[in-house]
C-alpha cells in the first residue's frame, strides 16, 4: 500500500494515538511491579539466571548475549517501521527497498546467526568431556535416581540415591543413563540439561563454583509422577567432600535405642529388604533405592518431602497418595507404633 494513499495518515494517526491514550497510566507502575516480582522469581537454587558453577554461567552468559541481541534487533526492526511509517512515510526506491530486504532479510540473520553458532559449538565438547578424577554416574528410574560415586581407580562405585554430592571448584564427570524410559537430568544452577536414554550413555562435565544445595529436576516428561521427580545437588568443600564419600561407603551405622531397633525389626519384618539395600543388614536388593544412608539426605522420596521422621512416616504409610504411580506399596495398615519406629530407624541411618 501507498503510505500516503488517501486516508492512510489519517487512519493511522488515530489509532495509534488511542492505543497510547487507551493504555492506563496506573498499568505502567502495576507492570513494573510485575516485572521485578517474575525477575525475583529467576532467583534461587534452581534457576539458570543464578550460575553456581563453570559450565551454569556459560549458559547463564549466553542467555544475556541472545537477550541482548533480540533486544537490540525488536528495537532495530521497530525503529525501522516507526520510521517509514510515522517520521518519514515516503515510498521507498526499488532499489533501496531490494537491499533491505536482501541485506535485512537474508544477509544480516545468516550473518548473526553463523557468529552466534561459531562462538558456541565449539563450547559443546568442553561440557561432554570426561573430567579427570571422580565421576558420578546417574541413572534414571520411575521416579527417582540411582546414583554412583566413581572415584578415581576405584574399581567399585559407592552407592546412593535421590541426591548428589560434589565437590565445590573441581571438575566431575557425570554420566547419565536410565533404566526404561527417557528422563532429563537438569540442576539448572550447574550445568544445562542433558537426557537420560535406556541402553545409552550420556556424559557431562561439571564445575561447582560456590558450595550450597541446589535443587535438579527430572526434565523430560517420564510417567505419571514426573514433576515430583527432583534432587538436591550438595556441593561441598573438598575436604567435607572426602570425608562425606568415606562414610557414604562404609555399611550402616544402627542408631541404636530402642525405638530404632524396633525400627530396624519392622524393616525386616515386613519385606522392605526385597526391594532396598540397607549394607550391613540382611537387606540387598535393588529395586528401589538404596537406604544405607537415607536419613543423611536432604530430602525424601526424589527430592519432594523433608527429610525427618514425620516425614518418613507420612511418605511410608501413603506412598500412592504422595507419588501417584510408585511402585513401593502404601504401608498404611501398619500399626502406628510400629510406623514410628520405622520411621524413627530410618531418620537414624546418617
Ligand atoms: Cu523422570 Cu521426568
Amino acid at each position: 500500500m501507498h503510505p500516503e494513499g488517501p486516508g492512510g495518515i489519517a487512519r493511522r494517526t488515530p489509532l495509534l494515538t488511542n492505543v497510547v491514550r487507551l493504555a492506563p497510566v496506573r498499568a505502567r507502575p502495576v507492570g513494573a511491579v510485575a516485572l521485578f516480582a517474575l525477575l525475583a522469581g529467576c532467583e534461587g537454587r534452581q534457576s539458570v539466571l543464578s550460575p553456581a558453577g563453570l559450565e551454569a554461567e556459560f549458559v547463564a552468559s549466553l542467555f544475556w548475549w541472545l537477550l541482548g541481541g533480540a533486544i537490540l534487533l525488536w528495537v532495530l526492526v521497530n525503529g525501522l517501521f516507526v520510521y517509514v511509517t510515522r517520521l518519514n512515510p515516503k515510498p521507498l526506491s526499488r532499489r533501496l527497498a531490494e537491499a533491505l530486504i536482501i541485506g535485512g532479510g537474508i544477509v544480516f540473520p545468516v550473518t548473526l546467526l553463523a557468529v552466534l553458532l561459531s562462538l558456541t559449538l565449539p563450547r559443546i565438547p568442553e561440557h561432554r568431556a570426561p573430567a579427570d578424577g571422580l565421576r558420578v554416574h546417574v541413572q534414571g528410574e520411575q521416579w527417582w535416581w540411582r546414583v554412583e560415586y566413581w572415584p578415581e581407580g576405584a574399581t567399585e562405585p559407592v552407592i546412593s540415591a535421590n541426591e548428589i554430592r560434589l565437590p565445590v571448584g573441581m571438575p566431575t564427570e557425570i554420566t547419565l543413563s536410565a533404566r526404561n524410559v527417557i528422563h532429563s537430568f537438569w540442576v539448572p544452577a550447574l550445568a544445562g540439561k542433558l537426557d537420560m536414554f535406556p541402553g545409552r550413555e550420556t556424559r557431562l562435565a561439571v564445575e561447582p563454583s560456590e558450595t550450597g544445595v541446589f535443587r535438579g529436576q527430572c526434565a523430560e516428561f517420564c510417567g505419571t509422577s514426573h514433576a515430583l521427580m527432583a534432587f538436591e545437588a550438595v556441593v561441598m568443600e573438598p575436604d567435607a567432600f572426602e570425608a562425606w564419600l568415606a562414610t557414604e561407603a562404609g555399611d550402616a551405622r544402627p542408631p541404636g535405642g530402642e525405638t530404632a531397633t524396633r525400627g530396624e525389626a519392622v524393616f525386616l519384618a515386613e519385606g522392605c529388604g526385597g526391594c532396598h539395600t540397607i549394607r550391613g543388614t540382611p537387606a540387598n536388593a535393588d529395586v528401589g533405592p538404596d537406604l544405607t544412608h537415607v536419613g543423611g539426605r536432604e530430602s525424601l522420596a526424589a527430592g519432594i518431602l523433608p527429610m525427618s521422621e514425620d516425614a518418613l512416616a507420612d511418605w511410608i504409610a501413603h506412598t500412592s497418595d504422595t507419588k501417584p504411580g510408585v511402585m513401593m506399596p502404601d504401608y498404611d495398615y501398619l500399626p502406628e507404633d510400629d510406623l514410628r519406629a520405622l520411621a524413627t530407624y530410618l531418620a537414624g541411618l546418617k
